[in-house]
């Protein structure tokens, strides 16, 4: 329903910018209808093919790229859950997760307060059985120290499609039965049911690409739950009056709706668990 059609002349254009932003190192992972929906827009405002190549690539890097390295070593962080499966108990299977955890910037700075995030913010909703996790970077690891049921269906999705890979064999080692695709949740939100939809500190990144698909999409989610979370920190490690700002966004999007908020306040992020 929200996916856009993309028709005419500008089409080979947008093929070619496509193609483009694929073929540098740096995004060749981010799913082609991300970068498509991206860069049809910055097509039609830029005045020059090259500067709406360029300015698809400052969008990726700011919803994206700018949350991590080079590279996060996907191949050796299996090879340690894989050692921690067969051998080292629940404790050391979670020590190799807060290790992956420290490859995203996002779920880095949730290490702090996970032992009380989760089990703080969803106490009063079990049973959980299923879960999308939408714009997810790495927080599927986190999924040891949610209080879900234990035959939860896990759904998560996010523009990387290297990154789902490696969600995909977590959830294999982790005995979880999960499902990682990558997609464009703005243009193609996931329309299966579930008790809760998890939407961390990604409104911020939507509301850059689009300004009307953070409300658009709390709408359309087909789910009991939301929870909706906003970083306290900017990348830069700068307060900003962050809290104040976001808090007064989030009202703005769920004014009107006959939702029931709860309101919880972490060191480094802000969260609503919403009654849908
Ligand atoms: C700020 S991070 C939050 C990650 C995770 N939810 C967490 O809190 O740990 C934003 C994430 O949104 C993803 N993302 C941004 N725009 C997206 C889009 N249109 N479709 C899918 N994923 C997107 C990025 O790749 C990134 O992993």
């Amino acid at each position: 329903m929200l996916r856009t059609e993309h028709t005419g002349s500008g089409m080979d254009e947008l093929d070619k910018l496509v193609q483009a932003v694929l073929s540098s190192p740096k995004y060749k992972n981010v799913c082609a209808d991300a970068i498509r929906n991206i860069g049809w827009r910055e097509l039609a405002k830029r005045r020059s093919w090259k500067e709406a190549l360029k300015a698809t690539k400052n969008k990726l890097h700011q919803v994206g790229g700018a949350y991590f390295g080079a590279t996060i070593p996907y191949a050796q962080l299996l090879d340690g859950l894989r050692v921690a499966a067969d051998a080292e108990g629940e404790d050391g299977f979670r020590r190799v997760c807060v290790r992956a955890m420290r490859h995203h910037s996002s779920t880095r700075e949730r290490l702090g307060i996970l032992d009380s995030f989760y089990a703080q913010v969803l106490a009063d909703l079990s049973p959980i059985r299923t879960v999308l996790d939408i714009a997810c970077g790495l927080n599927p690891l986190a999924i040891p120290w949610m209080p879900l049921d234990e035959d939860v269906q896990y759904y998560a999705y996010d523009m990387y499609t290297d990154m789902v890979g490696f969600l995909n064999e977590f959830f294999a080692l982790a005995k979880v039965q999960g499902e990682a695709q990558a997609r464009d949740v703005i243009h193609s939100p996931p329309m299966r049911r579930a008790d809760l939809a998890l939407i961390l500190k990604s409104l911020p990144c939507i509301a850059q690409l689009d300004r009307s698909a953070s409300v658009r999409l709390l709408e359309v989610l087909n789910v009991d739950h939301l929870l909706i979370s906003f970083p306290l920190h900017s990348l830069g490690g700068r307060e900003k009056g962050m809290l104040k700002n976001y808090e007064q966004r989030f009202w703005e999007w769920v004014a009107g709706r006959p939702w029931a908020v709860q309101r919880f306040e972490f060191a480094t992020e802000l969260a609503f668990l919403v009654r849908k």
